[in-house]
C-alpha cells in the first residue's frame, strides 16, 4: 500500500486519500501533523455504539425539506439523494447511521460562523440522518445545495456538496467525507477536491439518475459508498467547510 508522508507522518493510501499538507488548501498548512502522530486508547465511551441514537432515528429525520419542525417547506429543487453503503468486499453494510449536513438552497449554512449574505431559510436546517437498510440502502429527501463563498483565495467558491458522516459500530469509528455534483462548474478552482487524488476524486460524485426521478415531485442523484478496497471512498480527517 502506498502512503502520504510527512516527515515522519503516514495517511493511509496514497491513491485514495488526500494529503495531511495542501498547501492550496491553506487551513491545511496549520491543521496538517508537525510531528508524529501518537495512538490514543480508545475509552470505554468511544468503544460502544451509538445505539440510543441509532432507536432515536425517524423517517421523518430523512427528510430535510420537512424537518425543521416550523411545518413549512423548504425553499428549492427537491432532490433524492440515495445509494447503498458497500464494504471493501462489496458487501452491504446494514443499519449503519448516515447523518448529513449541507448548506441550502441559497448556499447558506444555518451556523454563526456563516455570515456571507446568501439568505437564510426559516424551513431549512441542513441536517439529516437515517440508518441504511437491510441492503445497506440509505436514501434522503433534501433541497439542492448552493455553492458558497469562502475565503481560501480570490473569488473561491465551494462546489456545492453534502457533508456525510458515517458510524460503524463504535464512536470511535465515525468516517466523514463529501458528496459533489456530476454537473457542478465549480470544480476546477476547489482545492479541497482537487486535494484527494484524481481517480479517487470521482467516487465523491453523485451522478443524476432519472429511473430514481420521482414525477412531479423531485431529482434523483445516486451514490455509493465504499469503506475500503480499491474502489474505496476517500474520507476527511479534521474539521472541513
Ligand atoms: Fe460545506
Amino acid at each position: 500500500m502506498s502512503s502520504t508522508t510527512i516527515g515522519a507522518i503516514v495517511r493511509g493510501d496514497a491513491a485514495v486519500f488526500p494529503p495531511y499538507l495542501y498547501e492550496a488548501y491553506r487551513s491545511t498548512i496549520k491543521r496538517a501533523p508537525g510531528l508524529p502522530l501518537v495512538d490514543v486508547p480508545l475509552t470505554l465511551s468511544e468503544l460502544t455504539g451509538p445505539g440510543p441514537l441509532l432507536s432515536a432515528v425517524t423517517p421523518e429525520d430523512a427528510d430535510l425539506t420537512r424537518n425543521a419542525g416550523t411545518g413549512g417547506e423548504a425553499i428549492g429543487q427537491r432532490i433524492i439523494v440515495t445509494g447503498r453503503l458497500l464494504d471493501a468486499a462489496g458487501q452491504p453494510i446494514p443499519h449503519a447511521l448516515v447523518e448529513v449536513w449541507q448548506a441550502n438552497a441559497a448556499g447558506r449554512y444555518v451556523h454563526k460562523r456563516d455570515q456571507w449574505p446568501g439568505p437564510l431559510d426559516p424551513n431549512f436546517l441542513g441536517i439529516g440522518r437515517c440508518k441504511t437498510d437491510t441492503d445497506g440502502v440509505y436514501r434522503f429527501m433534501t433541497v439542492r445545495p448552493g455553492a458558497y463563498p469562502w475565503k481560501n483565495h480570490p473569488n473561491a467558491w465551494r462546489p456545492a456538496h453534502i457533508h456525510f458522516s458515517l458510524f460503524g459500530p463504535a464512536w470511535g469509528t465515525r468516517l466523514i467525507t463529501q458528496m459533489y455534483f456530476q454537473d457542478d462548474p465549480l470544480f476546477f478552482q476547489d482545492p479541497i477536491f482537487a486535494s484527494v487524488p484524481p481517480e479517487a476524486g470521482k467516487r465523491l460524485i453523485a451522478h443524476y439518475d432519472h429511473d430514481l426521478t420521482e414525477a412531479e415531485w423531485a431529482l434523483g442523484w445516486r451514490w455509493d459508498i465504499v469503506l475500503g478496497g480499491a474502489t474505496a471512498t476517500p474520507f476527511e480527517h479534521g474539521e472541513v467547510r
